[in-house]
């Protein structure tokens, strides 16, 4: 669930989410001097950083990060992390991310971030089309998420790539209390 602690999701079944391989799709993709990819444990740190920068954001402790990646204990997740490189000599550096769980055959939108400098440059996009194309190859058929009714940038990009507005939990979010607002998307 988008902004949201990932304990309260639940997995259901194995799902085999592409990630390397034949597809184009599956590949690191670069655009604009940003590359997205498969985040790995080690993005953690820079997860947190990115995150942290980003109040409207899902906060998450480090071990609940860690447990994102834990496929031995039934998570499920598509994790991908966006990088951005300067000049070909310096270390890439990560730009935005994106976490998903898989609830068979739907996905979940946990919590997508751009790093405050680098917004409104598609990123965020970007990334929740990486994440249409991994789940319709995982046979996945919906995606739902939750967000703040006040993250009008947020909504405005869901809205923007289609999704409907599904429901509303009442005073879900505390710190300020507010509703959430919950959209589908079904994959093309
Ligand atoms: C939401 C977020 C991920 C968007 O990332 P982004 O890289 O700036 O998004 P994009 O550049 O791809 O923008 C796509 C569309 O979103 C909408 N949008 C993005 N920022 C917006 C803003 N500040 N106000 C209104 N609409 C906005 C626009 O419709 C935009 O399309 P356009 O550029 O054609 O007008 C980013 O603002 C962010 O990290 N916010 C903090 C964390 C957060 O709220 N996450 C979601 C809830 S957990």
């Amino acid at each position: 669930m988008t902004c949201e602690d990932p304990t309260r999701s639940s997995s259901r079944s194995r799902v085999h989410v592409p990630k390397t391989g034949l597809a184009l799709d599956t590949q690191p993709q670069p655009f604009a001097g940003y590359t997205v990819r498969d985040a790995t444990s080690e993005d953690i740190p820079a997860m947190i950083r990115l995150e942290r920068q980003s109040p409207e954001a899902a906060h998450w402790s480090e071990p609940q990060y860690a447990a994102a990646f834990d496929e031995e204990r039934g998570s499920h997740r598509l994790v991908l992390v966006v990088e951005h490189v300067k000049h070909a000599d310096e270390k890439p550096q990560a730009m935005g991310f994106l976490v998903a769980n898989y609830i068979g055959p739907d996905w979940e939108l946990e919590n997508v971030v751009v790093a405050p400098e680098t917004r409104g440059k598609g990123i965020g996009t970007r990334l929740m089309r990486e994440l249409f194309e991994r789940a319709k190859q995982a046979n996945g058929v919906l995606v739902h998420l939750e967000v703040r009714e006040s993250n009008q940038a947020a909504r405005a990009l869901y809205e923007k790539l289609e999704f409907r507005e599904s429901g509303r939990r009442k005073s879900y979010y505390s710190n300020p209390l507010e509703d959430a607002v919950l959209y589908t998307r079904r994959l093309p």
